[in-house]
């Protein structure tokens, strides 16, 4: 039997919007994984076949499309998306262009989601005298993000050169195209291995939640509070634990004091004592060694540190 050819857009299969929220996330790439996960804890189950662009939610009535990091401002803008989950450098850099080019509505960002942080900077080659953004008067700087470096640019009052290149700004130096870059810094890696060094950042980033401009149905509406709550609920637990121990009821001002993040713990009586109580606490920070062994040195007991898997507040 002959081999079944796919189509080459697998998500031009028709869904229903009308009744669906659609979500666009990055197809590979730093938050990809992330976003997957961060999606999962919110409860969803989607089948996604292999190089499929298209997750059916299983479980709610929310799809995930898998698209250029690019290409996500302008789904969510256009109403294509209702939902797009990109990085702020990607989307900042996009609004201004927009804003530059009369374009509107915008997209709306809903929620940081506090994942995918990185940052954009300018960066010379090592050994290059850096005395302020004057420094960069008359260079050409390669970038992808030719919008945040002009507006960095005309905040300074520096005139210098936009090289606008589609990718591989890190060797724009090597090549003699450029004098100096401004493009996105993780873990710096890319910078090292191209001898390049940091000297200014221009922009803070991080992974965003945006909506579309139009209004959704109130079938549709109801389904993104109920996961801002959920995405809520998964930030609150990242870093909270649940910690139970015995202490005497006359320590118990002090390893209130000591419980991080906490404010209302649950005493529960022990059978067969009046001295000694349980504590039961929700910390919404993590919780250390340190915290652990002065609230031992306070008196407690029996310490145990959970961790929370869903929190609805
Ligand atoms: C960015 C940037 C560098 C790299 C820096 O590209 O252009 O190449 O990441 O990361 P590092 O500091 O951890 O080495 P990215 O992977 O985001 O790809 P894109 O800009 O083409 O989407
Ligand atoms: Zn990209």
């Amino acid at each position: 039997m002959a081999a079944m050819t796919l189509p080459a857009v697998a998500w031009a299969v028709p869904m229903d919007k009308a009744q669906r929220l659609q979500v666009a996330v990055q197809k590979s790439g730093r938050l990809t994984d992330h976003c997957l996960d961060l999606l999962a804890r919110c409860g969803l189950k989607s089948s996604r076949g292999k190089d499929q662009l298209l997750c059916f939610g299983e479980n709610m009535p929310l799809d995930v499309l898998l698209v250029r990091d690019d290409d996500i401002p302008d789904l969510v803008r256009e109403d294509v998306c209702d939902l797009g989950i990109v990085g702020g450098n990607v989307l900042e850099e996009r609004r201004l262009a927009c804003l530059a080019a009369g374009i509107g509505p915008l997209f709306e960002v809903l929620q940081p989601l506090d994942f995918g942080r990185c940052r954009l900077s300018i960066a010379v080659p090592e050994g290059c005298a850096w005395a302020g953004p004057q420094s960069l008067t008359g260079l050409r700087i390669a970038t992808t993000y030719p919008y945040l470096t002009e507006q960095y640019l005309h905040q300074h009052g520096v005139q210098a050169q936009i090289m606008t290149l589609s990718g591989a700004v890190e060797i724009a130096p090597r090549l003699g195209r450029a004098e100096a870059i401004c493009d996105l810094v993780s873990t710096g890696g890319t910078l090292r291995a191209n001898h390049l060094t940091e000297v200014a950042t221009i922009f803070e980033s991080q992974a965003l939640l945006i909506r579309t401009p139009v209004p959704l149905s109130p079938d549709k509406e109801a389904w993104l509070q109920r996961i801002l709550m959920r995405i809520d609920g998964v930030q609150q637990v990242k870093e909270s634990k649940y910690i139970m121990l015995h202490a005497p009821r006359s320590a118990l001002p002090e390893i209130r004091r000591l419980l991080p993040g906490s404010e209302y713990p649950t005493i529960v009586p022990l059978e067969g004592t009046t001295e000694k109580v349980a504590v039961h606490a929700v910390c919404r920070e993590n919780v250390f060694w340190e915290t652990l062994e002065a609230l031992k040195a306070a008196g407690a007991s029996a310490l145990l540190v959970l961790p929370v898997e869903k929190m609805l507040p």
